[in-house]
Formats: C-alpha cells, structure tokens, sequence
C-alpha cells in the first residue's frame, strides 16, 4: 500500500548548478555526466559533474574508474574552494563537493566530440549524435527558451479566451502552395492522406462549428526546399476568430508576440509598427523589410522622367544610397553590378558623391550623359554626401523595388538575430500575386482570402489592383507569420475561383467540405499563423532555425541520426500496396 504522506524517493537531492557558499556543510547527492576528471597525485581526483544546470566540481580521493561521459551519482560535503583555486567563471565556482562516495550507474564510450559550446564541431557529426550536441548548454538553453516561449503563448491565447483545439495530422490536401508529404492508406489502397501544411481549412471548419476563438501549437509539414528558415515539420502559433476585425486579431497576435518576447528576453518591446505593403515595396524593396537599419529606397522616376540616358529610361527608376561607399573598389562595384544582373535587373549603374572645394559631383561611367538638371536634382533627390555611393536601377516597378531591396540588405544588413528587435505589421497586401503561365491571376495568400470591401468591384476588370485583408507580421527582415480575413459567402468566393479560372467542378472536388460547410452558417471570421521556429531561433541569437529545432533534418532533408528517409520492408510495402518504380532520368 502507498502512504501519501511519504516523501518519494528520490535520486539527488540538488541540481549541479544550484549548489553555492549557502550549502556549506551540506550533505547533498548529486547525479548526472563526467564533463572533465583531473588527476592529482595518485588518491586524488576532480570531477566536474554536470546536469543541465552547470557543472560542480567533486574532490574524489582514492581510485574511481570513471571516464567523460560515465553517468554518476555522487555524494558529499559542500565545502568552499581553498582560497587561490576559487573559479569565478562557473556559477558554483566558490564551492566543491568534498568526502564524494561516487556511484557509476552507467559507463560511457567516448563522446564522439566534447561537449562543450567551444568545440567548434561540424554539423554533420553533430545531428549523427543530437543526443550528446543537445547536452552542451547553448542547446540546452535553446530548448529550454523554446519551452519557456511556449508556455508564454499558451498563457497569452488562453488568457485571451483562446480555446485549445487539435486537428488531425491525417488529412485531405490543403490549398496553400507548398508540395505535401502524402501517407499512403493500407485500408483504402491506393488512397492517400496529405499531412497538413497548416492546420488552414481544419480552424476554419472550427469557426462554423461556432468555436469562436481558435488557436493551437500545431506541427505543420511542407515538402519545400530547406533553408535556413525552413524546415520540412516546423511549429505554427495558429489562431482563427469569428465575429472579429481584422485590427482585433492583429491586436491578439501581437499580445501573444509580446508576452513570448517578454518571457525570452525579460523586456516586453513598446509597440509593433504598421504600414502598408505598398509603402514596403515603394520605401524597402520588399514585403519583409529589415527595419533596423534605414537605407530607403530613392525614387527617382520623376528626375528622369524624359531623360536622353537610356540606361534610365524605364517605367521606375529607384537608387540606393550607400553611405560611405565611395570607398568600394572596381572590382567591388563589378561584383555588385554581377549581382544585381543575376537578381533580374539588366544592369545597375553607380555613382560615387565627390567634393571640388565643397561642391559635390559625380564619378561614374554615366555622369557625363547626365545633363546640368537631372545631376543636381539627382544629388539633391538622393541627400547625397561627399564619400556616398549611389546605385540606381531603372526597369519595371516590382522588378526594380525586388532588386534593390535585396542589394539592400546585401549592403546594410546584419545577421537576423542580432538586436534590436524590429517587429512591423505589413497590411493590404495585393490580393493577386501575379499572373500563372496561362495569364491567371494567382492568389498571394490564398483562395480563401477576403478582397478589400473598397476593391471588390474591380474583381473582374483589373484583378491584379485588387487589395486583399491580408496581413504579415515581420521581425528583422525575417516574416515570422501571416494571416487573413477569410471569405465566408459563396458569392464573393465563387467571384474570386472564377478570377483564378477555378470552375465550380474544380472547386467542389478541392474544396467542396469546405464550401458546404459554409452552406450551413459560416461566421464572418479570420485568423493568423506565426512559426515559433523562427521567433525562437531570433530570441536565442541564432541565424538557422535548425539551432531550436531538437531533431532538425539536413539542407537535403536527411535525419542523420535515424537515418531517415529509408525503404519498408517488402512487407509493409505489399500491405500498403505499393511498388517503387526507378527515377526517370
Ligand atoms: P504561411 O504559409 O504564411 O500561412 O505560414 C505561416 C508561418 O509559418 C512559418 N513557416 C515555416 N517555418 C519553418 N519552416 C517552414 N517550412 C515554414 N513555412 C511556413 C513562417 C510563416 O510566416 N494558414 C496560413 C496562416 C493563416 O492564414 O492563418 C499559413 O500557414 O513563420
């Protein structure tokens, strides 16, 4: 029989890190892994101990065969250092552990690299073995930060009144544009489920069903390229609301932001900025504009509007000022030219900002093309500055923003990590993307997003001016999430299909649950998914995704520790029905 009223039994009675001059005289247990063991003298050894708190040094006398990484419980005395060999590196470096009696409860073969944050290791060997990687304290407290930013958003969406709800992992194909990663069905042979890229259509099922206030830590799966944002299973903070505006959901996003910012950093951020996507483009190049650095972009369609340059005479003309850049050498600017060629632009021209006794000019290969005029409002229009590089692309608008946006960071940016934290709010995002090869407008973010009330007469007559509901939120040039106000009548739905040249037949056969759900009293409703991946990776100053990740894949999708993907057993093929057949070369 068990007596409550018994304290269990227990292990240890201290974590290694926690141990400091309060425990003097104390005897404690200890237990976790050899991080280092030095000989003095025959009878005498120091063992560094370590759980995932810290590390507490054991003065162990007589002979204990213990080696790096043996497991072991250790009891003692605390003690203070004798004076000379105090350690003010480590949190328990005035203390040490003296009269041990050490028990191995497991050995140990040596660890295929030391664990240590200064082991400079490569990644391979790393994720081969992510069980020892994970025991050295930077991913230790990656993990941990992860755990912490969790719990923070699920204190933040319960407060809000955010019901929990979990979807099925077990799904149809959901419409968001990225490849799925099909299971194959043994019951229903030559079926498939598609594993979800998003918990999408499920959350807005969930509003019919009159759940209101959404929201899930969900897996999400896409078979895409991987990069150091992207992963094949990432973590979505997914959220819907019904009956809500599309301010009261950017407002409830960006609690839940700041409360998971405020437990990752000890400082909650004063506010998230907003602005248009079209001021985005037009001042940043991008929709995921960096805002931790200025370097706007400069129109200068306006100075060239009749211009004899040829070079310049385009729809848009846009420039960077580079402060400082004149010092850039030929070989320099070549490579920037290279560049921003490979990015789509046919050439980009530069500029250096000289001084003749306090009045600036120009040094470039195209001043002398530049008549009195276009030269001075060009120096005025750009606030160029003696020692001032300016580069100037001239093409199509979207073109000429996309590419300056990316010389942009390539020429002012810092790693995605690095402080301060710059979080904005993009709104109004087009409805339509661009054209597919068969000339039809195709959604930006999806089928199911809300046009612009202001916009929607000119679906059919000029698509690609429609504005959608559409909303991102974006951190340090990295887009940490997006979201929308869903469509929720058939009319305007069938109205944005037929746009895309989706016929009702294809509508029913993708999305036909969907649609007759809506049949039965759909709320007005709309929602958001921000990924937790990349909020974390930027809180614990990582640049990849994969450092809060604790069993990430490769670049090329491998699991080097399972060694996944692998073959079945014929077996399970047979039983599953299927049959590989080679690549085509
Ligand atoms: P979206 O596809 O923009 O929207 O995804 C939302 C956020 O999820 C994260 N994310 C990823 N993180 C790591 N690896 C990936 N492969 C990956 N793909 C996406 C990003 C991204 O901003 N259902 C809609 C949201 C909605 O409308 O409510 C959706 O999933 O941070």
């Amino acid at each position: 029989m068990s007596n409550d009223a018994t304290a269990p039994a227990t292990m240890r009675t201290m974590h290694c890190g926690a141990v400091t001059t309060a425990d003097v005289g104390r005897r404690i247990t200890l237990c976790g892994w050899v991080a280092k063991r030095r000989e003095h003298g025959e009878h005498l050894a120091f063992i560094d101990l370590r759980d995932h708190t810290g590390i507490m040094q054991c003065v162990v006398e007589g002979t204990v065969d213990v080696r790096s990484e043996y497991v072991l419980q250790i009891e003692g005395t605390v003690a203070p250092r004798p004076e000379g060999t105090v350690n003010p590196q480590i949190a328990t470096g005035a203390v040490e552990l003296q009269d041990c009696v050490v028990s191995v409860l497991n050995a140990a073969e040596p660890p295929p690299f030391a664990v240590d944050d200064r082991a400079d290791v490569d990644e391979p060997a790393r994720l081969r073995h992510r069980y020892v990687d994970l025991r050295r304290p930077k991913m230790q407290r990656n993990l941990r930060l992860r755990a912490a930013v969790n719990s923070a958003i699920r204190r933040s969406m319960d407060t809000q009144g955010f019901c929990e709800v979990e979807t099925p992992l077990l799904w149809a194909p959901t419409p968001e544009g990225s490849r799925e990663f099909a299971v194959p069905s043994r019951l229903h042979q030559g079926k498939f489920y598609a594993l979800p890229q998003s918990p999408q259509l499920a959350k807005q099922l969930l509003m019919v069903a009159g759940f209101d206030r959404y929201y899930q830590i969900a897996r999400c799966l896409r078979d895409e390229d991987l990069r150091a944002d992207r992963q094949f299973e990432f973590t979505q903070l997914d959220l819907e609301c019904a009956f809500a505006t599309e301010q009261e959901i950017r407002a409830s996003v960006t609690e839940a932001v700041l409360d998971a910012a405020e437990a990752a950093t000890g400082i909650r951020p004063d506010s998230v900025q907003t602005m248009t996507w079209k001021e985005a483009i037009d001042q940043y190049g991008t929709d995921k504009p960096d805002l931790r650095f200025e370097m706007r972009l400069i129109d200068l369609s306006e100075v060239f509007a009749g211009t004899e340059v040829k070079a310049f005479a385009a729809p848009c003309v846009k420039a960077l000022r580079v402060e400082g850049g004149a010092t850039m050498s030929r070989s320099q600017l070549d490579n920037l030219v290279d560049r921003a060629k490979s990015l789509g632009a046919k050439g980009l021209a530069w500029f250096k900002v000289t001084s003749n006794d306090g009045a600036l000019g120009l040094e470039s290969p195209l001043d002398r093309f530049l008549s009195d005029a276009e030269r001075s409002q060009f120096l005025t229009t750009t606030g160029a500055a003696a020692g001032d590089l300016i580069v100037v692309v001239a093409d199509e608008y979207r073109l000429t923003c996309s590419v300056l946006g990316t010389l942009r960071v390539d020429l002012g940016g810092k790693p995605v990590s690095e402080g301060p934290y710059r979080y904005v709010w993009i709104i109004d995002f087009p409805l339509y993307d661009g054209v597919d090869s068969d000339g039809r407008p195709e959604a930006a973010h999806h089928a199911f997003t809300m046009p612009h009330p202001e916009d929607l007469d000119r679906l059919e007559t000029d698509p690609l001016s429609v504005r959608a509901q559409s909303y991102d939120l974006v951190l340090n040039g990295w887009e940490l999430g997006s979201g929308s106000i869903r469509i929720h009548r058939a009319d305007i739905q069938n109205r944005v299909f037929a746009a895309m040249g989706i016929d009702a037949e294809e509508a029913e056969e993708r999305f036909g649950f969907l649609l007759g759900a809506f049949k039965y009293g759909a709320p007005p409703h709309g929602g958001f998914a921000f990924g937790i991946d990349r909020l974390v990776a930027i809180f614990a100053g990582e640049n990849n995704i994969r450092e809060v990740i604790a069993f990430p894949k490769t670049q090329s999708g491998a699991d080097l520790l399972t060694g996944a993907p692998l073959e079945l057993p014929a077996k399970q093929m047979t039983e599953l029905g299927i049959r590989t057949v080679p690549k085509p070369v």
